[in-house]
C-alpha cells in the first residue's frame, strides 16, 4: 500500500478524498494535516474528524495547521461548500480532538519516520499549500525526504477563483511557489492535478441511489456529499473534485501527464495565483526565464480517464 500524508480545507470533495484515502487497501493514510481554505481552520479539522470517524480510521492523526495563507487574506468558499464547509449534513461532533502537535510537527514526524523505514510517503495537499510551505522553511531536511508531491492546484489551461487561477493556488500563491521551489531544490518528484481535469470524473444522481441503498454509514456520507453538489449546482452530475488527485496515486495510467516546467505567479494584477505552464516545445535561449533558479518540471496532468476515476471512487 502507498503510504500517504493527506493536506486538506475539508470541504466537500475533500471529504470525497478522505473517504477513499481511509477505505482503499492501496494506500495506507498516516496522518491528514489541516489547513483553512473552502472553510476556517476549525471547521475543517472538525469536519475531518467526522469523516475519519465514519470511515472507522480514528487511528489516522489529524493535526490543524495554518489559519490562514502567507500573505493573503483568508476567504473561504463556503457558498460553495455548504455554511458548515461540508455540506450542512447535519452529522454529530467527533468524539476525538486532534493531534497536540501542530500540522508542520505532524507532517515532519510523519515524513521522517516512514523515510527511516524505506518507505517516503506521499503527500497530497488538496488545500492551499500553507502547510507544507511551512514545513519546506521550517525543517528543509524532512522536506528533502517527502517521496512526492502529488497537490490538487492550479491549471495550464482552466481557472475558478478568477479568470487566470485556481482556488488553492490563489488563495495562497507564495506558498504554491515555496512548495514548487522546494521541489526542484530538494529533488521531489510533482504532480499536479490540475483544473485540466478536476472536473471530469463525475457521478450522478443514478449513482447516489446505488450509495442510500448500500445504506452503511460510509455510503451515506458519500451520497449526502455528492447530493449537495448536485442540488447547489442544478446539475444532475457532479465532480469528485480532490478525490480524482488521491485516485490517480491507484490508477497512474488513467491520467494522462505531461512533464513541464511551472511556475506561479505572484505579483500580477489579473493573473496573481496562476499556474504558468510551460508547454513550449523549443528551448534555450528562446525561454527568456527572467529568474535565476531553474523552475519545478511538474507531471501535469492533461488528460484523464473520467469514468474509470470515478468508478474507483464509488
Ligand atoms: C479546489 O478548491 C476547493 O474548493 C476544492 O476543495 C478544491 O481543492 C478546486 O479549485
Ligand atoms: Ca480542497
Amino acid at each position: 500500500a502507498i503510504p500517504l500524508v493527506l493536506d486538506v480545507d475539508t470541504g466537500v470533495d475533500d471529504a470525497c478524498a478522505l473517504l477513499l484515502a481511509a477505505l482503499h487497501p492501496g494506500l495506507d493514510l498516516r496522518a491528514v494535516t489541516c489547513a483553512g481554505g473552502n472553510a476556517p481552520l476549525a471547521d475543517v479539522v472538525r469536519n475531518t474528524l467526522t469523516v475519519l470517524e465514519v470511515a472507522g480510521r480514528v487511528d489516522v492523526p489529524v493535526g490543524a495547521g495554518a489559519v490562514r495563507p502567507l500573505l493573503e487574506e483568508p476567504v473561504d468558499a463556503r457558498h460553495v461548500h455548504g455554511s458548515d464547509g461540508m455540506a450542512d449534513l447535519g452529522l454529530p461532533a467527533p468524539a476525538r480532538r486532534p493531534d497536540p502537535r501542530h500540522a508542520v510537527e505532524l507532517l515532519r514526524d510523519t515524513v521522517v519516520s516512514a523515510a527511516e523505514r524505506g518507505e517516503p510517503v506521499t503527500v497530497v495537499p488538496l488545500a492551499p499549500m500553507t502547510n507544507l510551505a511551512l514545513l519546506a522553511r521550517t525543517h528543509p531536511d524532512a522536506f528533502a525526504r517527502v517521496g512526492r508531491v502529488v497537490f490538487m492546484g492550479g491549471g495550464a489551461e482552466i481557472s475558478n477563483a478568477t479568470a487566470a487561477a485556481e482556488f488553492n493556488v490563489f488563495h495562497d500563491p507564495e506558498a504554491a511557489a515555496v512548495v514548487l521551489d522546494a521541489c526542484a531544490e530538494h529533488g521531489v518528484p510533482v504532480a499536479m492535478y490540475g483544473l485540466d481535469v478536476f472536473y471530469d470524473p463525475r457521478v450522478g444522481t443514478v449513482d447516489v441511489e446505488r450509495l442510500r441503498a448500500a445504506g452503511t454509514p460510509v455510503a451515506d456520507l458519500a451520497a449526502g456529499l455528492v447530493s449537495f453538489h448536485h442540488r447547489r449546482f442544478a446539475d444532475d452530475t457532479a465532480t469528485i473534485g480532490d478525490a480524482g488527485a488521491v485516485a490517480m496515486l491507484l490508477l497512474p495510467d488513467a491520467v494522462r501527464t505531461e512533464r513541464l516546467p511551472v511556475r506561479v505567479e505572484l505579483s500580477g494584477t489579473w493573473t496573481r495565483g496562476r499556474t504558468v505552464v510551460d508547454r513550449r516545445t523549443w528551448t534555450g535561449d528562446m525561454r527568456h526565464d527572467p529568474h535565476g533558479a531553474a523552475p519545478a518540471v511538474v507531471d501535469v496532468a492533461l488528460g484523464i480517464d473520467g469514468e474509470r476515476v470515478a468508478r474507483l471512487w464509488l
